[in-house]
């Protein structure tokens, strides 16, 4: 695959071309997945809770995601690398500016901050500085003792209207990717069509632009209850870069996720 940047997305958003993105944290799995023509990997903070064994994403730190960017950006054949500033990384534009750079200089094409239109002015100094960002809408797994758990967000048509002003406000601040997790069909929908840059889904019904799943779901070895909205794409493949390649056809072609995987 030749390298995937944000003009690449942007072009498929442009001719409503689906793309796929997965977590990775490592360089051997960063290889595969990119090898397998997954056109983003994501460093996420949930490596805090795949990896760790935490039962957030809280705990993670600079140095975890630092760390693990390196790791990934060595074994990655061509994807875009998205890594996320942990919790309370980005508090002021100034912690935001100084740690965008640490994950940066480790490897990251761009990254992913959690929260709404309080972020306007932290994603246009980004931007403006060189610093492409993700802007992660809906359930905030980083605000989850502000939530109240691990729910769908949105279901309000105030909360709704919040959320499609959020989508806005950012963009026009420069985000250059929006993420969407665990929000109703329509909703998700509604804000892709007013979006021009694309919009990610995880939980957020088969309308937005591309999908996004933490890798140990999609291989069904995360323990425990599984979400809805996770597939394990190991059923039916005989390797995990079988697994790999499914998912990214299936989000390609449209039939994942499927009513049985999304929220309405
Ligand atoms: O950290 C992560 O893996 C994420 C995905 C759930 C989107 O933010």
């Amino acid at each position: 695959m030749s390298s995937v940047n944000l003009q690449t997305l942007s072009e498929h958003k442009r001719n409503g071309r689906k793309f796929a993105m997965l977590t990775a944290y490592d360089a051997s799995f960063a290889n595969l997945v990119s090898n397998a023509g997954v056109e983003v990997i994501l460093v996420g903070d949930s490596l805090g809770m795949v990896l760790q064994g935490e039962s957030s994403t809280l705990p993670v730190t600079m140095e975890h995601m630092a760390y693990h960017t390196q790791s990934v950006a060595k074994g990655n054949q061509g994807a875009l690398i998205m890594s996320d500033l942990p919790f309370m990384s980005y508090a002021s534009v100034e912690q935001a500016l100084e740690n965008a750079a640490e994950l940066m200089r480790a490897g990251a094409h761009m990254v992913k901050l959690e929260g709404g239109r309080a972020l306007a002015e932290t994603v246009s100094r980004l931007t403006e500085m060189g610093v492409p960002v993700c802007v992660h809408l809906g359930l905030t797994p980083q605000s989850v003792n502000v939530l109240g758990g691990y729910k769908v967000q949105g279901r309000e048509q105030t909360a709704a209207l919040q959320m499609l002003e959020d989508a806005r406000v950012l963009e026009e601040a420069g985000a250059a990717i929006l993420l969407l997790e665990c929000v109703p069909t329509l909703l998700a929908e509604e804000i892709t069509k007013n979006s021009n840059v694309p919009v990610v889904g995880i939980g957020a019904g088969p309308h937005t632009d591309a999908q996004v799943l933490v890798l140990h779901d999609m291989l069904g070895i995360t323990p425990g209850k599984k979400p809805k909205f996770v597939k394990d794409f190991m059923q039916g493949s005989s390797s995990v870069v079988g697994a790999v390649e499914s998912y990214a056809s299936a989000v390609r072609d449209g039939s994942y996720p499927g009513p049985e995987h999304s929220f309405e």
